[in-house]
């Protein structure tokens, strides 16, 4: 087990002494930084194959809050993914459709546009493909793609908006179409200036001294080696317990993330590294939820994926520093919808 635990620890590479007598230098910690974090755009990124247009964007942010796409018409994908409390609902796993709790807590869609994958377990690749689960999951907006096109098709404004947002196609509103409008949408839900990209920018004086300890150690622990990139996080799969399993409160045995997707016995438990922007606003943690403090999410983390024991002024200063990826959240001028017409379906039950 101590063999195991080493050969783990040297393939994250944790430093053996974690806390270093002398921190680094602003210039050479950003430097380090820089090896690990990229500063987040602060343009709207373009999307594979889906040209975000301002017709699109438009649309897209209509669809978003409109709650008739589910068969309720009460549950918008504002209702889970609220754009006004961190883009998630900040409940330990959602309520969706006949008032549901589905079985994982809701990320956010603020930069989901530079994940990698797309959900805990990843199972889908880009925000398309994953617009068009929660529309017909029976635990969220429980509807069809029949239905939706239905009651897009019933009310002229939208027909007009598809026409304008898929010039050329004889017939644009389609269910596709929603899903390429709503993903062009959740292109412009980035959030650009964090303190933490200030920081990588060159300001030296906008980080406490804390926090910049709690960067250096969350290089130097190993933390990383998974939450990196523009996203601190995002990219890769890790077991959830590479080094110790958290207990079944904050792990249920019936979730097995990945191992859904590949079959795959090594995906046992195994979850995408959540993405750490703006994490200050988006409790309860984990695929779970079960934890609503972030100190204590992050001594988790520090015993289940690097068996390193933090202890307190350790936590806090990582605390400190993960509440510097706070950015400028997107203005959205909330939509007016258009109204729903004679052959609209009703809500249904
Ligand atoms: C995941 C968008 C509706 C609950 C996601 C993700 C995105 C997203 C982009 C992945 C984020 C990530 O992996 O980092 C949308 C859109 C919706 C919608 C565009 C409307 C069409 C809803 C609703 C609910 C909900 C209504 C709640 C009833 C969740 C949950 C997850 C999720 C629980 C995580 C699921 C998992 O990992 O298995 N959503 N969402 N979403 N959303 Fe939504
Ligand atoms: C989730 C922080 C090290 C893989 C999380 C979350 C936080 C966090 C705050 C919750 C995200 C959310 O709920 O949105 C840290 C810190 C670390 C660290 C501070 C260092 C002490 C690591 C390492 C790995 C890793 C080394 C990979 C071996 C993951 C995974 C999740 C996660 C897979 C998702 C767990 C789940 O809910 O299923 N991390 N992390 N983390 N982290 Fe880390």
């Amino acid at each position: 087990l101590v063999g195991s635990l080493v050969s783990i620890a040297a393939m994250l590479g944790v430093a053996g002494n974690v806390l270093a007598a002398e921190p680094l230098s602003p210039s050479d910690l950003r430097k380090t930084a820089l090896e690990h974090f990229e500063v987040i755009p602060s343009m709207v990124p373009a999307v594979k194959g889906n040209a975000v247009t301002r017709e699109k964007v438009e649309l897209g942010k209509m669809l978003f809050f409109d709650p008739r796409l589910s068969a309720s018409a009460l549950i918008s994908c504002n209702t889970c993914h609220n754009l006004g409390m961190g883009g998630d609902d900040n409940l330990e796993t959602s309520i969706g459709h006949g008032w549901q709790k589905g079985p994982r807590n809701a990320p956010t869609v603020l930069n989901a546009v530079f994940n990698e994958a797309q959900f805990w377990d990843g199972r889908a690749e880009d925000l398309k493909a994953q617009a068009k689960g929660p529309v017909q999951a029976g635990v969220e907006m429980a509807s069809t793609p029949e239905r939706v096109v239905e009651v897009l098709k019933s009310m002229g404004d939208y027909v007009q908006k598809f026409v304008h947002a898929f010039p050329g196609e004889s017939d644009p509103v389609t269910f596709d179409n929603m899903a390429k409008a709503i993903e062009a949408f959740e292109a412009t839900l980035i959030t650009p200036a964090s303190r933490f990209d200030q920081f990588l920018e060159g300001n030296d004086a906008i980080l406490t001294k804390t926090e910049m300890a709690g960067l250096e150690l969350f290089i130097d622990t190993g933390c990383a080696s998974c939450h990196n990139g523009v996203n601190v996080g995002g990219t890769g799969y890790y077991p959830f317990g590479v080094v110790e399993q958290p207990g079944a409160e904050i792990l249920p045995p019936g979730d097995k993330g990945r191992f859904a997707v590949t079959q795959t016995a090594t995906d046992d438990y195994v979850f995408r590294a959540g993405p750490l922007r703006n994490i200050e606003l988006t409790a309860p943690y984990f695929h779970s939820g079960k934890v609503w403090d972030l100190e204590q999410a992050v001594a988790i983390m520090g015993s289940s994926q690097l068996g390193a024991e933090l202890d307190n002024s350790q936590i806090k200063a990582i605390t400190a520093f993960l509440m510097t990826l706070t950015g400028e959240a997107p203005r959205v001028e909330y939509p007016i919808l258009p109204v729903s017409s004679k052959t609209t379906p009703k809500p249904a039950a």
